[in-house]
């Protein structure tokens, strides 16, 4: 039985290392060699990586990779991806072109307010804490000003603060809701910091406060919400069906069986799932590439898919008539609180790299990349499930991973991405290829 270390944090990285691979490994050196060929060559850059967190003993590789050719808002993008996953990379590409030739992707910012809360409980009559509220709101404000001065000098700020009676749901439970603006930001530590300045504002004004002396506000917690409906951005792309025949089908038939697609994953949870993680490949792709929180975004993305109750498809798609002529649009609208300053963004070489690729985007411009790369995404997934299957294109893109998970060598996978090329991909048809390949 394996016995817990006390001040771990506090040995050396070749300590940790040492007592890692003594205590839950089976081959100690095997396992230290490893960790150490994961390591920057340059030392200044490993010391980097291993203080963007706790208790590092390597990295952790993901691919890097460029989907080009994404025209949006008339602009041409070739956009970062770090994913793992075979085939995302190239359906993002392949869609980027699709489109680039039918007016390329359209990505408009709607809104961009996100919120933060002061949880408190307070045993007050109703309509005491309201009152006093009212009375102390804009001292509550004023006290945040320093805090907020130069997020106010670039057009940012605290927008709205209200108070939000939640007594029916938890006995004597109120928030502070409040709306923040945080520019190219994405805010967090801006935001947490008025949250947490806010909370200590409110308890000193209320032991001041003659209705509120007998009733004490006690703070849960402070924090923001990545829960952000009104940090909006739209993706779309719109044609007229007469552009999109595909594998025997005309472009009518198969916007028509695009559009029912999109239907089943609006009604049907089991679908929606699938479909939104589909288009998560790309969304979570562009934000881990550029630096941003994918936890927050992935969070905040399901919440709406589920903002009425129900777990549906994120995008929608339609078939309209337009002077005369059936058009087809796809489109879909993702709160994406994403930011291009502070965080990792000039902190982390590579997405230094892929900001610059991008053309050092500012806040709502990474939105409509990024969202762009999710609608991509998804029409890539839909085309191939309503057409080939999907089976066909991702294996293709998979081969390689099954190659090296056999042991191929260089000229075997040579040999056999050219066999393959015309030959259905599958796990036992490469097995039996590679074995049939090493016996000629
Ligand atoms: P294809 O028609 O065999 O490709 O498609 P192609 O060889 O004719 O090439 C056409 C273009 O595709 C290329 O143009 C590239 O843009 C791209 P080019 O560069 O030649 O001018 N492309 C590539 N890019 C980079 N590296 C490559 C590469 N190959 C093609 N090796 C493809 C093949 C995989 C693109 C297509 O079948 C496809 O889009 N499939 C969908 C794959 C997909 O959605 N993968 C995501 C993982 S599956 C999943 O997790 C989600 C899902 O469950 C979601 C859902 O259910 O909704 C499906």
């Amino acid at each position: 039985m394996k016995k817990p270390i006390s001040g771990f944090s506090k040995l050396s990285k070749a300590e940790k290392m040492a007592w890692l691979s003594q205590e839950y490994t089976e081959d100690p050196q095997g396992t230290i060699e490893l960790l150490q060929s994961y390591w920057h060559p340059d030392p200044a850059t490993q010391q980097l990586h291993e203080e963007f967190i706790e208790n590092t003993l390597s990295n952790y590789f993901l691919p890097f990779a460029i989907a080009p050719n994404f025209e949006i808002n008339g602009q041409l993008y070739a956009v970062p991806m770090a994913i793992e996953e075979s085939s995302v990379v190239a359906a993002a590409s392949k869609a980027a072109k699709y489109w680039g030739e039918r007016g390329g992707f359209k990505a408009t910012v709607l809104k961009t307010e996100k919120v933060g809360q002061v949880h408190f409980v307070c045993a007050a009559p109703e309509g005491v804490v309201q009152q006093f509220f009212e009375e102390v709101k804009s001292q509550i404000l004023a006290d945040t000003d320093e805090l907020t001065e130069k997020m106010r000098s670039r057009g940012g700020g605290i927008l709205d603060l209200q108070l939000r009676d939640k007594t029916a749901s938890i006995e004597h439970y109120y928030q502070l809701h409040a709306a923040f603006e945080t520019k190219d930001a994405m805010g967090a530590n801006f935001i947490n910091t008025c949250l947490e300045q806010m909370a200590k504002s409110l308890e000193i004004l209320a032991a001041e406060h003659p209705s509120m002396q007998a009733y004490p506000v006690e703070v849960v917690m402070s924090i923001l919400s990545n829960y952000v409906p009104d940090c909006l951005v739209r993706a779309e792309v719109s044609c007229p069906v007469s552009q999109m025949a595909e594998a025997g089908m005309d472009g009518e038939g198969f916007a028509r069986k695009f559009v029912q697609a999109v239907e089943i994953a609006k009604e049907e949870p089991y679908r929606a799932v699938t479909h939104n993680k589909g288009i998560m490949n790309g969304i979570d792709a562009v934000v881990l590439a550029t630096g941003n929180d994918f936890r927050a975004i992935e969070a905040g993305v399901h919440a709406y898919a589920a903002r009425d109750g129900q777990y549906r498809s994120l995008s929608e798609a339609e078939i309209k008539e337009i002077d005369g002529e059936l058009c087809f649009r796809f489109w879909m609208d993702l709160p994406l609180a994403l930011g291009t300053v502070g965080g990792l963004t000039r902190l982390h070489p590579m997405v230094k790299l892929a900001l610059d690729v991008l053309g050092k985007p500012n806040a709502q411009e990474l939105m409509g990349i990024t969202a762009v790369a999710g609608l991509a995404q998804n029409f890539a997934a839909l085309r191939s499930l309503t057409t080939t299957g999907i089976q066909k294109g991702h294996m293709k893109m998979h081969l390689l991973n099954i190659l090296n998970q056999l042991g191929a060598s260089s000229d075997e996978k040579e040999a056999l991405v050219d066999y393959f090329k015309d030959h259905t991909v599958s796990n036992a048809a490469v097995e039996k290829a590679l074995t049939e390949h090493r016996n000629k």
